[in-house]
């Protein structure tokens, strides 16, 4: 039984990691591409940026989260935690590849999508999250995912119905794969990661995972071009 006291805590916890998915949200809509994403005019070379930066980043996502899972496991603490990034590892497995099948259907093969320059901010949350999944706070990889399915929930499905409906870019209607099983996906997903980190009442877990949602939030938005069309290519 817990006492009142407890469940504030809780769910002041969970809170604070709302609105730092809240702040990513912001930080995503105030980004020209992103803004053109969400009324569906954003051209065909600003979206071909968006879905390679974001296979440069989802690929390793199974591997970051099942590594990070495993340790945790191994290191014999919060097995719930362990179990939740072991399976969601499993639930990202092979979304890379509707990325590919996205990308294809636009005219840009994987051989191109592979040999494309990934942007910095690819770069850092990558390394950051192989990081923590390796040899630092492996649950802090929650904060990630946290972060990253809120905006999924609130803004891929979205994004999909509204390039399809402006059809700005050509063979649009075949290339939304990625955006549209998301939207569809991550809201359960969501609530299940609420319910399970409410739970989590260890400070030093609470706050690395905090740490991590903010490192998400401040690197991710970077992915899109900066500002916009007007950007100068990513150079290798
Ligand atoms: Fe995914
Ligand atoms: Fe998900």
């Amino acid at each position: 039984m817990q006492t009142q006291t407890e469940n504030q805590a809780e769910t002041q916890w969970v809170a604070a990691l709302d609105a730092e998915a809240r702040g990513l949200v912001a930080a995503v809509d105030a980004q020209p591409d992103a803004s053109r994403l969400l009324d569906g005019t954003l051209d065909q070379a600003g979206y071909i940026h968006y879905l390679i930066q974001t296979y440069h980043y989802a690929r390793w996502s199974t591997p970051i989260l099942a590594e990070a899972g495993h340790r945790l496991k191994r290191l014999g603490r919060h097995p719930e935690l362990a179990e939740l990034l072991i399976q969601k590892g499993e639930e990202e497995r092979g979304h890379e590849r509707w990325l590919l099948a996205d990308l294809k259907n636009l005219g840009c093969p994987a051989a191109q999508v592979e040999a494309a320059a990934r942007s910095p901010a690819v770069d850092a949350y990558t390394g950051w999250n192989f990081f923590t999944s390796r040899a630092g706070v492996p649950a802090a990889v929650l904060g990630t995912a946290y972060v990253l399915e809120y905006l999924s929930q609130t803004r891929a499905g979205v994004w999909a119905e509204r390039l399809r409906a402006v059809a700005a870019i050509p063979n649009i209607h075949k290339s939304v794969t990625f955006l549209r099983n998301h939207g569809a996906l991550d809201g359960d997903h969501v609530a299940e990661m609420a319910r399970i980190l409410g739970r989590l009442t260890d400070p030093e877990e609470q706050a690395a995972i905090l740490f991590s949602a903010r490192v998400a939030r401040l690197v991710y938005p970077c992915i899109f071009r900066e500002g916009g069309a007007a950007s100068i290519p990513l150079a290798r």
